[in-house]
């Protein structure tokens, strides 16, 4: 049987779009609490149930198990979006179950103006950021004129903050706002929410003292992180563990447990380095029947190997022990299957990712070859294939860690547990 630790936090290994939020998903039967530490709406998570198709982009996909979710304080909440969630989600889940940080900052409309304006203006360098307004609205939060959600129940003085984190901005905006009735407007939405507006990080620790099991959700991925992913190629949050603990305002001795989510193979979107990355028609292949499409953009993703040298990175700064890998079915009927376990730069061999992008642009993948397998769902589900079990004792041994879990297509039940965390 599946038995699980009291707190868990699961993280995205390689550049997002892991499929961490159907491994949420699946453990969410038995973690009652679901907390989100940062991130915006550049995240997307897609959930099929029983023939439907759920996306979000804010609320953990817990909700449709009837966790209770927590937006917690370092995420940055689009009010807009969150407000169509949580129209999307009334069905299954009581409003009561929905958690969101007073301390959280707000994207407004004049963030995703200012990310696409300062995208647009950069001649090379750009990093095909989603458009949702995320490095401007951290940016104002480091600044300190941000907008916590906090602030939008009170319309006068809002729109005193509006005027002066707009006027501070107005070089970097293409249009004109209207500071009152974006007041105004915000005001309405947050007053539909006002009741779930809490002290989440009281709420969650009260919580785990009581012995209730939570689970940590972060959103993109280690290489997207904004101090150890690829520089500038990055995302502007810690998608890492130490995320969590400021994200949500918890001790780090109330982590118990790291999952890391990795797919069979590896995916990017945005620019920016990408060693393994595949230009030939295997990785055409890949992107088809793995329907490989950003959720938030429908930009198709890059398609590259499973790259081990960046996951063992992401697991030694999040203290991974426990792995799932999605999308292993995706991989089945290909002849070979390759693997990168180092790469060869300025004439040597080297096991670790260069901090400088310029270096990483360099580096070649060394690749270990495995042959493909084949296989039915409900074979699989009794015995997984023997080559593909030799690709899975590979990961383990290189990285150090065990799977516990694998996904074999989109659907909840397509999920095998190998082992216990
Ligand atoms: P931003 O987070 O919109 O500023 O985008 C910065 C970089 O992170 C771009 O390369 C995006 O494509 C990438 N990114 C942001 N969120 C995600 C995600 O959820 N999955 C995959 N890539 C993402």
């Amino acid at each position: 049987m599946f038995s699980l630790v009291k707190t868990l936090a699961v993280i995205g290994l390689q550049f997002g779009d892991e499929g961490k939020g159907k491994i949420v998903d699946f453990l969410s039967g038995h973690y009652r609490i679901v907390a989100r530490y940062q991130g915006g709406s550049n995240a997307g998570h897609t959930v099929k149930v029983s023939g439907n198709t759920y996306k979000f982009h804010l609320i953990p996909s817990g909700i449709l198990q009837g966790a209770t979710c927590v937006l917690g304080n370092g995420m940055v909440i689009d009010p807009v979006q969150l407000e169509n969630e949580i129209e999307m989600v009334k069905e299954f889940s009581p409003m009561d179950k929905l958690k969101i940080s007073e301390r959280a900052h707000v994207v407004f409309p004049y963030h995703m103006d200012r990310d696409i304006f300062e995208e647009n203006i950069k001649s090379s360098n750009k990093v095909g950021t989603t458009g949702k307004g995320i490095g401007p609205a951290y940016e104002d939060k480091y600044a300190r004129i941000g907008i916590r959600i906090i602030d939008l129940l009170d319309k006068e003085k809002l729109e005193k903050k509006l005027e002066m984190a707009i006027n501070l901005r107005k070089n970097y905006l293409t249009k004109e706002y209207d500071i009152k009735e974006l007041s105004k407007r915000y005001n309405e939405i947050a007053k539909k929410f006002k009741k779930n507006i809490v002290d989440t990080s009281s709420f969650l620790i009260k919580n785990i003292e009581k012995g209730n099991p939570v689970l940590f959700e972060g959103a993109q991925g280690t290489h997207l992180d904004v101090d150890f992913g690829m520089y500038p190629y990055v995302t502007s949050s810690n998608t890492t563990i130490g995320g969590a603990i400021t994200g949500l305002g918890i001790p780090p001795k109330y982590i118990s447990k790291v999952l890391g989510v990795i797919k069979a193979y590896t995916t990017k979107v945005g620019e920016g380095p990408f060693p393994t990355e595949l230009h030939n028609e295997i990785g055409e292949q890949i992107l088809k029947k793995g329907n490989e499409y950003g959720t938030t953009t429908g930009r198709p993703r890059r398609i590259g190997w499973l790259d081990l040298v960046l996951v063992k990175y992401s697991i030694s700064i999040s203290g991974v022990k426990y792995l799932a890998i999605s999308k292993i079915d995706i991989l089945s009927g290909l002849d070979e299957i390759k693997v990168a376990y180092a790469y060869e730069y300025d004439g040597k061999v080297i096991k670790n990712i260069p901090s400088d992008i310029d270096n990483i642009m360099k580096i070649k993948p060394l690749y270990r070859t495995f042959d493909g397998w084949e296989f039915t769902k409900d074979d699989v589900k009794k015995e997984i294939p023997k080559n593909m079990k030799k690709y899975i004792d590979y990961i383990e041994k290189y990285t150090g860690t065990k799977v516990s879990i694998i996904s074999l297509g989109a659907s909840r039940e397509d999920t095998k547990v190998l082992k216990t965390i």
